[in-house]
């Protein structure tokens, strides 16, 4: 089994050292000033607060700073650190000396402080300022919007540190040197295009070539073009899904949720169904599945109650819920191909059936009646369907002269479509028979006659075949 698990591209090329970091020259520089500053025990300020669009490298510039100067790095996203007792306790094991707790110094993490809810989860922030306040480590935040109010009294307390959108240049060289790697054959174009999509995000640029790359062995610009396209259009639905399940910080789970028509009780069941996709690790579904109960707890209390101020809660539990649920890195961001729901799944196929024969059959009357396939739905159709419910011998008659397929027979009862299929049936066979019935009678008379006419002229054909022979014979 262990050999089919692959690690995710970006996992996999996630930098190992500073200077694999692209194009944060500045934020580097900063960075390892303050981080050194620490080392020699004389920070200006005891905590950094990383800012910048979504991957361009925030977290992996930590992680390759700790592992170069051999620091600890204590990672916590969100989820782990909500409730104001779970900072205490981090900010307990960070206020004790150094050098008591292990000869290692450590630097503590807080990714996607953005996603704390200062509502829903009072005291969180507040906490984290007494952390940075009291704290004998490091302590990074890493925030994508950094100028959202509540993180105000962060902001003062932290050195910023701002990270810049990676430019299509910085995403190309990232996305070639990892088709080296995977001695995969890129084409040109097509790495351009999946810079080009990703809007200076390294993260989606990666997945992306990773998904092409994976589905069709090559990446052509025709294959990435097939791959991405069909993601935006047929796949709406799903793409909503999947920002929900492979959020990182809790308001990008929640904002996916607004980008789809769809209510909110149909939207879980989507989630419900993909989400086994996505999270593998039984410990995240395990989580994940009991925030999707919760959420399906309010939904009919809210039914029940007709209390609307629930909705909010369910939308929050599973969206920002589950995404958060799902931590292990190994799938989290891997691309899954999702499915619909079950029910949707039969009723979509059912739809486009329906469809397609209501189209096929309005082609075939616009034909008989000269008219256009339209008059024929808005004006022909309606009208079969009245006497297809009420006249069965007429409805199968019309059904044979026109040569109806049986499904376009049901679409136009389906009271009665099975009987009037039945009858057509009846009907062909008779005329079958009548119709047998008439090329034998008239081939028995065609060859009646010819056959007189025949032994008049044999006499004369057989003379000169008899001849031909005497002459090929004499010859
Ligand atoms: N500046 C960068 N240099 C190299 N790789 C990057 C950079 N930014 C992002 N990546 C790639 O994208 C992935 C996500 O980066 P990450 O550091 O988690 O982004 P952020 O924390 O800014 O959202 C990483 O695994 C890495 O492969
Ligand atoms: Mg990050």
């Amino acid at each position: 089994m262990s050999s089919t698990k692959k690690i995710p591209w970006v996992v996999k090329y996630r930098p190992k050292k500073t200077d694999e970091v692209v194009n944060q020259e500045e934020a580097k520089k900063l960075f390892i000033k303050w981080i050194d500053s620490w080392i020699s025990k004389k920070p200006e300020k005891k905590g950094a607060l990383l800012y910048g669009p979504p991957g361009s490298g925030k977290t992996s510039l930590v992680e390759a700073v700790a592992a170069e100067k051999g620091l600890e790095l204590l990672e916590m996203n969100a989820s782990d650190y909500r409730r104001t007792s779970d900072i205490e306790r981090i900010a307990k094991a960070s206020s004790r000396a150094r050098s008591l707790v292990s000869a290692r110094g450590k630097i503590l993490l807080l990714d996607e402080v953005d996603g704390i809810s200062d509502v829903a989860d009072r005291g969180a922030l507040e906490a984290i300022l007494d952390l940075i306040k009291n704290t004998q480590h490091p302590v990074v935040l890493i925030a994508n919007d950094p100028w959202n109010p509540k993180l105000r009294g962060l902001r003062d307390e932290c050195l910023m540190i701002r990270f810049r959108r990676l430019t299509k240049t910085d995403v190309k060289k990232v996305l070639r040197s990892i088709c080296a790697s995977e001695k995969l054959v890129c084409d040109d174009d097509a790495i351009d295009y999946v810079a080009e999509k990703s809007e200076g995000d390294l993260r989606s640029a990666i997945n992306d070539l990773e998904a092409v790359g994976e589905g069709f062995g090559r990446v052509t610009l025709s294959a990435t073009k097939a791959l991405l396209r069909t993601r935006d259009r047929d796949l709406e639905t799903f793409e909503v899904v999947r920002r929900i399940l492979t959020s990182k910080y809790s308001w990008q789970a929640r904002e996916a949720s607004t980008q789809t028509d769809l209510a909110p009780d149909e939207l879980i069941k989507w989630i419900h169904e993909n989400l086994p996709r996505q999270a593998q690790d039984p410990e995240d579904l395990w989580r994940a599945y009991e925030a999707i109960s919760r959420a399906d707890v309010y939904f009919s209390r809210i039914v029940r109650s007709q209390n609307w101020d629930l909705l909010a809660y369910a939308v929050d539990m599973m969206t920002a819920g589950v995404a958060l649920s799902i931590k292990n890195e190994q799938y989290k961001f891997k691309w899954t191909e999702y499915s619909p729901p079950p029910e949707i799944r039969k009723s979509a196929i059912v739809a486009r059936e329906v469809r397609r024969v209501r189209e096929d059959l309005a082609k075939v009357i616009a034909a008989h009646l000269k008219c256009s396939t339209s008059t024929a739905k808005s004006d022909v159709i309606p009208l079969l369907k009245v006497i297809f419910d009420n006249n069965l011998e007429y409805a199968a008659k019309l059904a044979l002269g026109l040569n109806l397929s049986d499904s376009m027979i049901t679409y136009l009862s389906e009271s009665r479509g099975e009987q009037i299929v039945k009858r057509v049936e009846e009907l062909r066979q008779e005329i079958r028979r009548e119709t047998r019935k008439t090329v034998l009678e008239l081939s028995r008379e065609s060859r009646a006659s010819s056959g007189r006419a025949r032994t008049k002229q044999s006499g004369k054909k057989e003379e000169k075949n008899s001849r031909g022979l005497e002459n090929f014979s004499r010859k």
